[in-house]
């Protein structure tokens, strides 16, 4: 398997599961590392929630051993308060720091945080020194082009970055205002590569493992960063891999559902309140089915989840139900799975 490092830690496969704000909690998180994914991060938290104590916040960085190495992304404008909420997250044992400089969210913009960094990078380099200066831990940091589509804005960012003493930077092309609209542009991405010393991840619109490859081939990049698609499709990590490594791999239906189970207990125990943790499961699980045979009459069932017990007897019954010779041929024409 490929190398990838960041500081002096050395992560088993070069992918990484990206930030997802509402997504990438721990039950996730243990999911998508038991599959590969070689780092996960957690949801952005709020630097002056944590300095301002508030329980929300604390409850994001929860962590167990088998999702290690984690990094904790903090988001702030403050350097002050970014490194003192650093410092406070370094104590709870995480591997590694990144900041965002690319939520493109309003209520984290306003604040001057998240993507506004890109167009404040003096500010945005104080915060990088202020918070390597207060920890011992590999830093990173997640970036956007910049504003406008002229790229620049990155690269100056991570040379910022790069000269701060930031261990890697994570780069997702689209500007800040773009959002999540058009295409990312990976020329970014080999231009921050090629300008850097520095690991480079490269973000943005890996669908598949064949994605993953071409990142790596077009743009150079250290490693690679998986969002959406990887919602519902946690083997997307496995698949990858096992692709860097020359190999193709399918999963299994019995695995994608007994990733569901996982998960789904897994959310339950996260939440302990069984109908909040049902209730937030109801979309999860539709995620998973999404694209198989009967789906949809699976996602009404969803609708009145309320109970771990009927959670788990939904799970076991669809998979039954495609697992029989009836449906082998349907589940083959959906192409994600073997056996
Ligand atoms: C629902 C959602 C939540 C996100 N939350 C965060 C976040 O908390 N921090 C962050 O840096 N990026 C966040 N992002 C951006 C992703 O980490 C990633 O950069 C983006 O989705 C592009 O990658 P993809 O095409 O593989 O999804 C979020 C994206 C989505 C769709």
């Amino acid at each position: 398997m490929k190398k990838f490092k960041i500081g002096n830690i050395e992560m088993e496969s070069p992918t990484v599961m990206a930030p997802l704000a509402g997504v990438t909690n721990l039950p996730f998180r243990l999911m998508t590392k038991e599959m590969g994914a070689g780092l996960v991060v957690s949801e952005m938290v709020s630097a002056s929630g944590l300095i301002y104590e508030s329980e929300k916040t604390f409850r994001l960085m929860e962590s167990r051993p088998e999702e290690k190495p984690l990094a904790i992304q903090l988001f702030g404008a403050d350097p002050g308060i970014m490194a003192e909420a650093a410092k406070r997250v370094e104590a709870t044992g995480c591997e590694m720091i990144d900041i965002n400089c690319g939520c493109s969210v309003k209520k984290v913009l306003k604040t001057g945080s998240g993507s506004a960094l890109m167009g404040t990078p003096k500010l945005a380099k104080e915060i990088f020194k202020a918070v390597k200066d207060a920890i011992s831990i590999p830093l990173t940091v997640k970036m956007r082009s910049g504003w406008d589509a002229s790229g620049e804005d990155a690269l100056l960012l991570a040379r910022y970055a790069q000269e701060a003493g930031v261990d890697a930077v994570a780069v997702h092309p689209r500007t800040a205002r773009q959002a999540f609209r058009g295409h990312s542009d990976w020329s970014i991405i080999k231009k921050v590569k090629e300008s850097l010393t520095i690991p480079v991840i490269g973000n943005g619109d890996i669908h598949t493992p064949e994605d993953a490859i071409s990142m790596f081939d077009t743009t150079g990049c250290d490693a690679v960063m998986i969002g959406r698609a990887a919602i519902g499709d946690p083997a997307l990590f496995k698949r990858t891999n096992a692709l860097i490594s020359g190999q193709i791999v399918k999963p299994t239906l019995t695995e994608h559902f007994r990733m569901m189970e996982r998960y789904f207990i897994d959310t339950l125990d996260y939440f302990t309140d069984e109908f909040i943790a049902c209730k937030t499961m109801r979309s999860r699980l539709g995620w998973f089915v999404k694209g198989l045979p009967g789906s949809s009459a699976f996602r009404k069932e969803l609708v009145a989840l309320t109970t771990r017990k009927q959670g788990l007897e939904l799970i076991h019954n669809y998979h039954h139900h495609l697992a029989t010779d009836e449906m082998a041929e349907k589940v083959e024409l959906t192409g994600r799975f073997s056996g």
